[in-house]
């Protein structure tokens, strides 16, 4: 039954910030996901006694590349599987399972908040024993792999059912199908206040919950409808769909956009949330109101005494350092570390690891704790629900109330897609140099008082990253300009700006930073080498 397969190199299978992620063109290519993951299965080394995480986010090729994974798992050594029912687990519900079961890590085939589809993309994330995505040192060796690879281990088998919940055996390899909601939810009711939340729902809150034709619908169904009493029909699109339906599954004010129409309009519920394609970002949204993801990270941060799994205090906070500094004024009031590092959760890893951090987050509508490894979308809508029922007020009356004690970052992300890579690489380079000559240089009424590129040193494991271009004015304004590692094809330049104000709250986020958007176009030049004279996506 075991065949040995010969093959040929790709050259194209390093994994960016969040894993392999590329088109399902390219991921369909014969051998492709076989080169991959042997280059993984041969990075571990020796795979007995092992054990594994398996699901997918239900995107398509899920259930083709699950069981590749399967009869390889088995060809290669691998002890044990344990696979989420019909092949699907959200990233966080993986993390948890993975820490829970001790295992030696996990897989989720996912191109998270990426399209999915035959003309979408899909991924693969690897995780370590950690609970979290494989480091740069592993996924850099698993590279070289990747590009010598002549040959890959599969079972000659018929496909493995998945569908029903139990113990099965493959050769010598046990296969353990669960059911993927389960877990996950009695870890959230260790976490929370669900009693208070019931009587939340109980007392006639209204939510609407977007699921997205994602992942998370059977999770929102569960914990949001049936356990803690949600209106039926508080939760929408939840049959996960191997296109997504058609909906691109990133939570946020674009994409996400019946939801904002429906939490804008007059009859709007008292709150709103999605979650993305493999259930790690999540968008929080009140009657008329959106909150950002940096501020959103430092309300939760405020207010975690309200919750029972952190009212005897944290360790500290994270955030990327292309997120707001709302969260590291929380946390200097509150005398707690505030980290920045670079973009990407699996930084966060060993902060957590060495009881540094409680909660982290990003930008990219990215919350979590050290509950897992992962970030984790329901984790944070079950947070916000947590403070208003604790709080009774409103997710607007909760932000303004934080804005009026630690002022208010508006914040903004200004994406350029689908520039061309040497182009891209040319006008970071070409900033990267004139970096030193802007200091003390004033433009309009900002003054510039420190330009580096970050570099980050990591307390743990003392590795030190470099991630994206840092500009800071003398009153605390900043620029920030990196590019995207997760797209799937030519490149994004991201560009991040902040500015912070203790009196007005209600300003237009975009009129507020325009002055320095126009700065941050003519100092990198981005119409010169671009074309562009706007962003493409203002987030
Ligand atoms: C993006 C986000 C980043 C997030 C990652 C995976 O990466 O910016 O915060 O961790 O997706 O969800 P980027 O494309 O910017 O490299
Ligand atoms: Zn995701």
């Amino acid at each position: 039954m075991l065949k040995i397969v010969p093959t040929t190199p790709y050259t194209d299978q390093k994994m960016g910030t969040a894993g392999l992620r590329r088109k399902s063109k390219v991921v369909t290519q014969p051998n492709y996901i076989e080169n991959f993951l042997q280059s993984i299965f041969n990075t571990i080394g020796d795979l007995s006694g092992h054990t594994y995480i398996v699901g997918g986010d239900g995107r398509f090729y899920n259930d083709v590349a699950i069981q590749k994974f399967i009869k390889m798992a088995a060809a290669n050594g691998i002890h044990k599987l344990i696979i989420g029912q019909n092949g699907l687990l959200s990233t966080p519900a993986s993390s948890n399972l993975i820490l829970k079961n001790k295992t030696d890590g996990g897989f989720v085939f996912s191109a998270s908040h990426n399209p999915g589809g035959k003309n979408g993309d899909f991924g693969v994330k690897y995780a370590t024993a950690s609970g979290g995505q494989a480091p740069s040192s592993i996924s850099d060796k698993i590279y070289q792999n990747t590009l010598n690879i002549t040959e890959y281990k599969i079972m000659d088998v018929s496909d493995i059912d998945l569908s029903k919940i139990g113990t099965q055996k493959l050769g010598n390899m046990i296969i353990e199908i669960i059911d993927p909601v389960t877990e996950y939810v009695e870890m959230m009711q260790n976490i929370f206040d669900f009693s208070a939340i019931k009587k939340l729902f109980a007392g006639g809150f209204t939510m609407r919950y977007d699921a997205m034709n994602a992942v998370t619908g059977p999770y929102a169904l569960r914990i949001f409808e049936e356990i803690l009493g949600a209106p039926k029909g508080s939760v929408v699109n939840y049959h996960p769909l191997p296109d997504f339906g058609g909906l691109h599954p990133d939570p946020n004010l674009v994409y996400a956009k019946d939801l904002v129409d429906i939490m804008y309009s007059d009859n709007a519920p008292d709150f709103g949330a999605a979650n993305d394609g493999d259930g790690d970002r999540n968008m929080i949204l009140g009657k008329k109101f959106f909150v950002t993801p940096s501020d959103s990270l430092a309300v939760i941060t405020d207010n975690y005494a309200l919750i029972p799994a952190y009212k005897n205090g944290i360790y500290g906070v994270a955030k990327s350092a292309a997120t707001s500094t709302a969260v590291c004024r929380v946390a200097q009031s509150k005398n707690l570390p505030c980290y920045a590092v670079p973009t990407g959760w699996k930084y966060f890893v060993n902060l957590m690891d060495s009881k540094r951090i409680t909660f982290c987050g990003e930008e990219s509508f990215g919350t979590g704790s050290s509950h897992i490894r992962e970030k984790d979308g329901i984790w944070a809508v079950l947070f916000w629900l947590n403070i208003i029922a604790a709080t009774g007020q409103s997710v607007e009356e909760i932000t303004l109330e934080h804005w009026k004690k630690y002022g208010r970052s508006y914040y903004m992300r200004f994406d350029f897609e689908g520039i061309n890579t040497d182009i891209a690489d040319k006008l970071m380079s070409n900033l990267e140099h004139k970096l030193p000559s802007l200091i003390g240089q004033t433009f309009s009424e900002y003054t510039i008082s420190q330009a580096a590129p970050f570099v980050y040193n990591d307390p743990v494991d003392n590795s030190s990253t470099k991630n994206g271009l840092v500009i800071d004015f003398t009153k605390g304004e900043k620029i920030t300009f990196r590019l995207s590692g997760t797209g799937s094809s030519g490149a994004t330049l991201r560009v991040y700006i902040e500015r912070l104000d203790y009196h007005n709250f209600y300003d237009n986020p975009q009129q507020t930073l325009k002055g320095l958007f126009d700065i941050a176009m003519e100092i990198a030049e981005i119409t010169k080498y671009t074309g562009k004279i706007e962003a493409d996506v203002n987030t």
